[in-house]
């Protein structure tokens, strides 16, 4: 299984034009490397009621479970901005569902990929361990 960060992020960019994004109309796209080297790829979907809209990552990991991945070994953001994007809150409590703390998140600035863990993303995030013992997923 690879976690590549180029060839994460070539998926996530070839993705971006498919991005539904008449409203911001900046353009996110996310690949994500999933259970038995599978990668799930998906743009951002906006709505006209904006609060309903879907970010990229949070697209492509659904995908990925709902195809029947349980695990993420990476994650490649990529977006149509100059500046570096980082995902946002919601979906980095998204991404820990699924990905061990130092699972990386690649994001692309301007061709050199950034990386961050998923617990330098989300310190101190809200875990099954806190429900208490015999919750949340199997091992
Ligand atoms: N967006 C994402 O898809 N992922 C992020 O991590 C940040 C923001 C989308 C949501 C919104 O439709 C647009 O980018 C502008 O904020």
């Amino acid at each position: 299984m690879t976690t590549d960060p180029d060839t994460l992020l070539a998926r996530a960019r070839e993705c971006l034009d498919r991005a539904y994004a008449p409203y911001s109309r900046f353009q996110v796209a996310a690949a994500v490397l999933a259970d038995r080297g599978r990668v799930f790829t998906g743009g951002h979907v906006e709505n006209i009621s904006y609060g309903l809209s879907m970010c990229a990552e949070r697209v492509a990991i659904f995908t990925a479970i709902a195809s029947g991945a349980r695990r993420i070994a990476a994650v490649a953001v990529a977006s149509s901005g100059a500046e570096l994007l980082s995902p946002c809150g919601a979906c980095r409590q998204v991404i820990a569902e699924f990905a061990a703390p130092d699972t990386p998140v690649y994001c692309d600035a301007a061709g050199t990929p950034h990386r961050w863990s998923v617990a330098e993303l989300l310190p101190h995030g809200f875990t099954a361990s806190r429900l208490g013992k015999g919750r949340g997923p199997p091992p």
